[in-house]
């Protein structure tokens, strides 16, 4: 199909695509800003929405700014940088309202202003890089990011400004090392080579940085030339680590990790507290507006000393530990073990011994230990994107904590679950978006709901 049309830009919805009208039927498209005029190319036509993709810009938006990024366009990440940051911040502003009031039956939600980001920059302290076979690429592979659009193709990274420079640094410094070394780089076709990931984690506040090289199985066979390249270019980087996937899934995850070099963690400092981050271990992406949403939440639900806190999908146990000298005992809940050994860790480390990590499915939990364990007073719940199992809030409802405090990357599940609550007799009382994610279309908002 090579239909082209003008189309005007109305909006941007909640995924980040530009939304116009053709025909009395909504247009989703790849690109441009509310009050653009494009013209596009028709992709798909369905029964009540068409796709597009942009041409070119024919009246551009004085809203429109000089994105920094080089590879701004190209790259999947970052596609909303040639929006000013304010707009940005109103557009996740109206989303989060939005949500609430078409997807959760709210009039008049309670949301508060935006939280902004500062630095809107150099904010990410975990990064992946992939490595990825490419004939028309210089050495025959690429180390860098994907493609918009594209998870089959990977365009080499000069400079990306969500991570220090730092990293940057040693994602040149890699890719000589891989290229000289001539060392094979892993096929996601044929399954075959060595090198996949190259991973990062920084540590903000006490400049600890953690550098991960995953690759398919086999033993590292050069420590010490890995670490002189990574060391010539930062010879303050804390940890090298090697991790061996064999997955033909394409994550960047290890199913066996060796120390190459240092302890095999970086520790972090948030609001007076100790963390161990391990390569694989879940910490919040944000390394300057993490203890922001924390306060939020915690001024937001108002822990008392005398509250027993149920700390739901708590990762790493962050959230627990924190509130832990607020209130009288803490219990997290969450599946994945490598997360509850090192939130049990972290516990140790900052002698808090009123919060116990149980593992395990929050439904389960809920149904089978929560009776004897409880009852809870407050509950902070942080589910993925996904949000929460109806009957998880099913269940949660019946224990009647006083106070629900709600930590959502998704506002449409949010508003959902938010439904739930107040048809069984909570009040939403406070909404706080909080951006963690500038320049990208994704959005944390912080909630609490009070039992009635
Ligand atoms: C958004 S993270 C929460 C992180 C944590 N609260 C923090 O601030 O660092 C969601 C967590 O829920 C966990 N999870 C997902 N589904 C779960 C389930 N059904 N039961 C328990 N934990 C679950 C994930 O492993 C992940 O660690």
């Amino acid at each position: 199909m090579d239909r082209l049309v003008e189309i005007e830009i109305k909006d941007l919805a909640f995924d980040g695509k530009a939304v116009g009208h053709l025909d009395g039927k909504v247009v989703f498209l790849n690109a441009g800003l509310p009050g653009e005029r494009v013209e596009a190319r028709i992709l798909k036509q369905k029964k009540r929405f068409n796709t597009a993709k942009v041409i070119r810009i024919l009246t551009p938006s004085p809203e429109r700014s000089e994105p920094r990024c080089q590879h701004f366009g190209v790259c999947g990440g970052c596609a909303w940088q040639d929006l000013a940051y304010e707009r940005q911040l109103e557009h996740k502003q109206r989303q989060v309202v939005g949500c609430l009031e078409h997807l959760g039956g709210f009039e008049n939600p309670p949301v508060e202003p935006i939280v902004p980001c500062r630095p809107e920059f150099g904010y990410r302290n975990k990064m992946e890089f992939s490595f990825h076979v490419d004939s028309d690429a210089d050495y025959g592979f690429r180390l860098g990011l994907h493609e918009r659009g594209r998870w089959d193709r990977i365009f080499d990274i000069e400079t990306c400004h969500l991570p220090s420079a730092r990293v940057n640094r040693i994602v040149h410094a890699v890719r000589e090392y891989v290229r000289t070394a001539d060392l094979p780089v892993y096929d996601v076709n044929e399954h075959t080579g060595y090198m996949r990931f190259l991973v990062f984690r920084e540590a903000f506040a006490t400049g600890e940085l953690l550098v991960n090289v995953v690759t398919n199985t086999g033993p590292w066979s050069d420590r010490d030339g890995l670490i002189a390249a990574i060391c010539s270019v930062d010879p303050n980087v804390t940890t090298i680590v090697h991790n061996e996937n064999g997955q033909k899934s394409n994550v960047a995850f290890g199913e066996q990790e060796t120390v190459l070099y240092g302890p095999g963690y970086v520790e972090e400092g948030l609001l007076g507290q100790r963390f161990r981050i391990r390569a694989n271990s879940f910490f919040q992406t944000n390394g300057v507006q993490t203890s922001t949403l924390y306060e939020t939440l915690f001024a937001t639900v108002e822990m008392q000393p005398s509250d027993r806190l149920l700390d739901l999908y708590c990762g790493t146990g962050t959230i627990g530990l924190l509130a832990a000298s607020r209130v009288a005992s803490v219990i997290g809940v969450e599946e994945v073990e490598p997360a509850i050994v090192a939130a049990r860790e972290n516990a140790a480390l900052n002698a808090i011994d009123n919060a116990r990590f149980v593992r395990g499915d929050c439904r389960a939990y809920l149904r089978e230990q929560a009776p004897s364990d409880g009852p809870f007073s407050v509950v902070v719940t942080d589910p993925p994107r996904a949000g929460m199992h109806p009957r998880v809030v099913q269940r949660l409802i019946e224990y009647a904590p006083e106070r629900i405090g709600y930590v959502s990357c998704n506002p449409s599940t949010f508003a959902r679950d938010a439904r739930q609550f107040v048809d069984a007799g909570y009040a939403l009382e406070r909404v706080v978006p909080v951006d963690m994610f500038p320049h990208t279309k994704h959005i944390e908002v912080v909630a609490r709901f009070i039992r009635n």
